[in-house]
């Protein structure tokens, strides 16, 4: 059984790219949306054991923009696996204290899924122990679009000065305000791309891929990453031996 490594922090923010729920199924001879299914177990299992071992923040790729390319069926199909895990762990969201929150344009899904997501969203406001971030309909670069529109409106309407403007505001008007950025991105399934997948916030993450289709991805797969992270050595741009006089000297990193 994998264990946590109980001497290093956990890392405070990680998102995941939740890939292979097609490949798993069509392995089993089984259509697409049977891998979808499966793949709503690991969520709820990753979800209760980052919440277990204290990540602040877990942002899940459910739903990206080129999504909505898919076959009509498997989009409707995947908008109601989304309704049933959002009516089905409105409670227990509440009570394990996660807040829900959504990353990307909620407009677009069908108006069913966005009322049940809103009332989640609202009923877990004040929960604090986790945030939960369902990316949905989201896209990076339409994210940042979207900032930098909101940010020029402001500085016509003299809110905002462009010359003070820094990394920081940009931060600031994303769909992630607020939040830290991550510090571990895990993707299942074999493929090795960010595929418009918090583009500018995973600019220092740890990226891990793994071969592990995500139905089989559970526990004892998610703290295996977790622990393989912790063994890195993340150094922002700095060399090993500033780390350690600042005290962050990890382990046996590059
Ligand atoms: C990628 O696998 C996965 C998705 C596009 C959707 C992920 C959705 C779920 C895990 C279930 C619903 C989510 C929640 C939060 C309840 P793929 O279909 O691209 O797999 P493939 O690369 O093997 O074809």
């Amino acid at each position: 059984m994998v264990e946590l490594d109980t001497n290093t922090p956990v890392p405070r923010h990680v998102a995941i790219i939740m890939d292979g729920n097609g490949r798993w199924a069509e392995e089993r001879h089984r259509p697409r949306l049977f891998g979808h299914k499966a793949g709503v177990d690991s969520v709820r299992e990753i979800v209760e054991t980052a919440r277990e071992i204290g990540v602040e923040v877990l942002t899940l790729y459910a739903f990206s923009t080129e999504n909505w390319n898919r076959p009509s069926g498997e989009v409707s199909g995947l908008m109601g696996l989304l309704k049933s895990y959002l009516q089905s762990e409105l409670r227990t969201m509440v009570r394990n204290d996660i807040r829900l929150l959504c990353l990307g344009q909620q407009d677009r899904l069908p108006a069913d899924v966005r009322a049940i997501l809103q009332q989640t969203i609202d009923d877990t406001r004040e929960c604090r122990s986790m945030t939960l971030n369902l990316a949905l309909s989201y896209g990076g670069r339409s994210e940042l679009v979207l900032a930098f529109q909101e940010i020029a409106k402001e500085c016509q309407e003299g809110v905002l000065d462009w010359r003070t403007l820094s990394e920081t505001t940009i931060s600031d008007h994303l769909f992630t305000a607020g939040q830290p950025d991550p510090d571990l991105l895990i993707r299942t399934g074999g493929e090795h791309r960010l595929s418009n997948f918090l583009l500018w916030q995973a600019s220092y993450a740890e990226l891990y891929f793994t071969e592990t289709r995500w139905p089989d991805f559970k526990k004892a797969q998610f703290l295996e990453a977790i622990n393989i992270f912790n063994h890195r050595q993340r150094r922002f741009g700095k060399v090993g031996a500033q780390l350690i006089r600042e005290g962050r000297g990890a382990t046996d990193g590059e």
